[in-house]
């Protein structure tokens, strides 16, 4: 009998040593195939790497641990428990967004991102699959594409307007650019979206500003899913309810207002009123509800608000630190425009090529998402030669990649020239040029986003000479980043403006 047991027991403890050890070795050895990465902590890997310098943005600090760990572009980074691989080279890029496209569609959520994006019904959110690309087709047929942009340029034209005549009654004092050019940006949006000016307005644009802030910070319950405890302690739960309650009690109340008043579908709509209609279009497989046209709204508000902001910005910025490259795009503008009192906005984006150039320099130096949301690695790949185990985070950083020095000549310079004879654009095609994205999921708002940020950029130049405050010279003039989801300066941008005698 105790033979008996003795050999059970040591077969049974044989099997399971073998067991562990094909298992190590398996994990050892798609371990080993892993990209390179930096020396780790127990329990928290690379965590602290993250988190030891909040004031810099998540792009240098990911770069520059790419530039000392990496091999070719690519790291991988264990955060907590998840196994996460940093991407800054454009060959890589192009692997996992084209030739991989389909394995790295689906991006991660987090606990903000589930709760005001309603659980995926949104585009930005949703995973990759039949109802993702419905969606997509609607914002690509139905809201964004060219025609409507132009229909929204009337818009534009008249908020645009509104900020010239401001800078006029405070000519000669100093403006608080950031503020107005944001103002601006969120009109144009609030009125393509919900059509007439609404109330509210001011509590939505604020809770705007928040969603973007909840979105960009470090989710904990998502780096240790298996950490209960910390969920509790440390998520934002309580703040992202409250964000995810009002904006949803505001936008209810708009949509109820449509359907009341009748008057949806008519042509030249906004937004809401286009999905309303698609409500009850019986032409869809999957149905859109109120919870989809919420999810839609809070997609085109993340997405466009502040990435429009910082473009316009940043270009602003950029220009009153380089003079030259000022003096040239006011030269453009005003010998294009000479004699004109209003300025058309086909014109402005098809007659500029250098401010055109000056905007693509901008989106290269300054993308104001300069790293993308982690994709989800849906089936164990190979990519550039190593092993993307299932599950793994794959981050983009956009903002390296377009710094590549292989690509790139004098990469930290400001140079619009370097898109005078080039044909890098950046619709997705160019791999060490991603300011929007590229394959599936390249961003839908790309030519109301190049619209919004040129528009304004023409009116300003064209119509205003720019100082910076007194005191500040061009080489005291602060570039800082402010980190975040979308990236802006860390000051706000403060100019004087004095209106041009032709
Ligand atoms: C200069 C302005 C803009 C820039 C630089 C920009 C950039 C981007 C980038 C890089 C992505 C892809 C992110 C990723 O792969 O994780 C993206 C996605 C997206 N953008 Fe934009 N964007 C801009 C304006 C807009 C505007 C105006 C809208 C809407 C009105 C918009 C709506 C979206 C949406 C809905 C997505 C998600 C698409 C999907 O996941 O299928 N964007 N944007
Ligand atoms: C610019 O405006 C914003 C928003 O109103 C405000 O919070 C900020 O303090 C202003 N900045 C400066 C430098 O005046």
């Amino acid at each position: 009998m105790e033979v008996a047991f003795n050999f059970i027991s040591f077969v049974f403890f044989l099997s399971f040593f073998i067991l562990l050890h094909t298992q190590w070795r398996k994990k050892a050895k798609t371990r080993r195939n892993l990209p390179p990465g930096p020396p780790e902590l127990p329990i928290i890997g690379n965590l602290h790497e993250l988190m030891s310098d909040s004031q810099q943005p998540t792009h240098r600090v990911l770069g520059e641990l790419v530039k000392k760990y990496g091999s070719q572009g690519m790291m991988k980074l264990q955060i907590g428990e998840i196994l996460a691989v940093v991407v800054s080279s454009p060959a890589v890029a192009k692997e996992l967004l084209r030739t991989h496209d389909l394995t790295f569609t689906t991006k991660t959520q987090s606990l903000a991102s589930k709760t005001l994006f309603y659980n995926g019904l949104g585009v930005s959110f949703s995973p990759y699959g039949d109802y993702w690309r419905q969606l997509r087709k609607i914002f690509a047929m139905e809201l964004l594409n060219a025609k409507i942009v132009r229909s929204f340029s009337s818009i534009r034209r008249d908020e645009i307007h509104c900020l010239l005549a401001y800078l006029h009654s405070s000519s000669g004092q100093m403006v608080n650019i950031t503020e107005r050019i944001f103002l601006l940006m969120s009109s144009i949006i609030c009125k393509s979206a919900f059509g007439e000016v609404f109330n509210g307005r001011e509590e939505f644009l604020e809770q705007v500003k928040e969603i973007s802030e909840l979105l960009g910070k470090l989710d904990l319950a998502g780096v240790f899913p298996s950490w209960k405890v910390l969920h509790g302690l440390c998520s934002n739960k309580n703040r992202i309810m409250k964000t995810h309650r009002k904006v949803d009690a505001i936008i209810e109340n708009i949509i109820k207002e449509k359907l009341e008043s009748g008057n949806k579908g008519r042509s030249g709509d906004s937004l809401i009123d286009v999905l309303v209609t698609q409500m009850d279009s019986s032409g869809l497989q999957l149905p859109i509800t109120h919870d989809t046209i919420k999810a839609v709204i809070a997609d085109m508000f993340a997405g466009g608000s502040e990435t429009s902001t910082a473009t316009t910005v940043w270009a602003m910025s950029e220009m009153m630190k380089n003079p030259r490259v000022m003096e040239k795009a006011q030269t453009e503008v005003r010998e294009v425009f000479k004699g004109k009192e209003t300025l058309d906005e086909k014109d402005i984006i098809e007659q500029l090529p250098y401010l055109k150039q000056v905007v693509k320099e901008t989106l290269r130096c300054h993308p104001p998402f300069p790293v993308f949301s982690p994709r989800e690695c849906r089936e164990e790949s190979i990519v550039n030669g190593y092993t993307i185990p299932l599950e793994t985070k794959v981050i983009i950083n956009a903002w390296a990649i377009g710094r590549d020095s292989k690509y790139w000549e004098d990469p930290e310079s400001f140079i619009p020239e370097r898109f005078e004879e080039s044909s890098i654009d950046f619709t997705g095609n160019h791999f060490q040029y991603l300011p929007f994205g590229a394959g599936r999921r390249i961003c839908p708002g790309l030519a109301f986003g190049f619209a919004n940020s040129i528009s304004p950029l023409g009116h300003l130049l064209f119509h205003f000479d720019w100082k910076l405050p007194n005191g500040v010279t061009v080489d005291s003039f602060d570039m800082t980043e402010k980190p975040g989801l979308s990236v802006g300066r860390k000051t706000d941008l403060c100019l004087i403006a004095t209106p041009h005698i032709a």
